[in-house]
C-alpha cells in the first residue's frame, strides 16, 4: 500500500496576477478579479476534498488601498457579492468563513455582511476559510504589540514574563495554526508583507500561473509538492 500522503493542515495563498490575466486579454483589470473568484471556489472545493482544515487567502493588502479608487471600489463590491453568493456552498460543504485584517478600514455595509456570514457559518467544521482583507503582516504585529503594551501597563514582571505564545495569542490569527504551506501565484517571489510572524516555518511554492488560471489541478499539484518537502525546523535527523 502506498504511504499515506502528508496533507498540510493550513494552506495559505497569495492570490496574485489578476490584473495581468485581464491585460493579456485586452480587458480591464477588474475582469481578472471577477475571474479570480472562480479560482477561490475551485481551491475551496479542492481543500474540502483533500482534507485541508484551513485555507487562507490574501485578498487585499493594507497597501492595496493605494490603488486607483475605481479598482478598490470594484474589489470591495466583488468581496461583498461573492461572499453573499457563496453562502449555500459554505453550508453544504460545512465551511466556516472568517475575515481577518484591519476591519476598521472597511465600509459599514461590508462589515455587517462579514459579521453576518461569520455568525451563520460559525459552527461549520469541515474547513475554515479565512479571507485576509485589509491585512498586512507588519500591521498585525503592531496591533498585537499595542494590545500587549496596554495589558502589561509598564509592569516589569509582566513584561519579563512575555513569551512567543503571547504574541501568537494577540495576532489576528490567534487560535489558527500557522500555515504549513504558502503558495504565491503569478511568478512573483516575495511575501508582500503577508503573515510575517506566522510564516516563520512555512513551506513556499511559487507558481508561474496567474491566479485566474490556478484551479484544482494546480492546487493538487502544490499539495503533492508539499508532501515531498522535508521540514527540519533547524534540527538534524
Ligand atoms: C491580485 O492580483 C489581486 C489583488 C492584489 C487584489 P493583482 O491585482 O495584483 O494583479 P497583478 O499582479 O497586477 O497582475
Ligand atoms: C499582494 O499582491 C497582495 C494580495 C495578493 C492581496 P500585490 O500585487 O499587491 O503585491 P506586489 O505589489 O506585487 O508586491
Ligand atoms: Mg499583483
Amino acid at each position: 500500500m502506498e504511504a499515506e500522503k502528508r496533507i498540510p493542515t493550513h494552506v495559505s495563498i497569495i492570490m496574485d496576477g489578476n490584473g495581468r490575466w485581464a491585460r493579456e486579454r485586452g480587458r480591464e483589470r477588474v475582469f481578472g478579479h471577477f475571474e479570480g473568484v472562480e479560482s477561490v471556489r475551485a481551491c475551496t472545493e479542492a481543500s474540502v476534498e483533500a482534507g485541508v482544515r484551513y485555507l487562507s487567502l490574501f485578498a487585499f493588502s493594507e497597501e492595496n488601498w493605494g490603488r486607483p479608487g475605481e479598482e478598490v471600489d470594484a474589489l470591495m463590491k466583488l468581496m461583498f457579492k461573492s461572499m453573499v453568493n457563496e453562502f449555500e456552498t459554505f453550508m453544504k460543504n460545512r465551511v466556516r468563513f472568517v475575515v481577518l485584517g484591519n476591519r476598521s478600514r472597511l465600509s459599514e455595509t461590508l462589515n455587517a455582511a462579514i459579521d453576518d456570514m461569520m455568525a451563520r457559518t460559525a459552527s461549520n467544521d469541515q474547513l475554515t476559510l479565512i479571507l485576509f482583507l485589509s491585512y498586512s503582516g507588519k500591521w498585525d504585529i503592531l496591533q498585537a504589540a499595542r494590545a500587549i503594551a496596554l495589558e502589561c501597563a509598564g509592569d516589569p514582571e509582566r513584561i519579563d514574563a512575555l513569551d512567543f505564545s503571547d504574541i501568537d495569542s494577540h495576532l489576528v490569527t490567534a487560535g489558527i495554526p500557522d500555515p504549513d504551506l504558502i503558495i504565491r501565484t503569478s511568478g512573483e517571489q516575495r511575501l508582500s508583507n503577508y503573515l510575517l510572524w506566522q510564516g516563520a516555518y512555512s513551506e513556499f511554492i511559487f507558481s508561474p500561473l496567474l491566479w485566474p488560471d490556478f484551479r484544482k489541478e494546480a492546487y493538487f499539484d502544490a499539495l503533492d509538492e508539499f508532501a515531498k518537502r522535508d521540514r527540519r525546523y533547524g534540527k538534524v535527523k
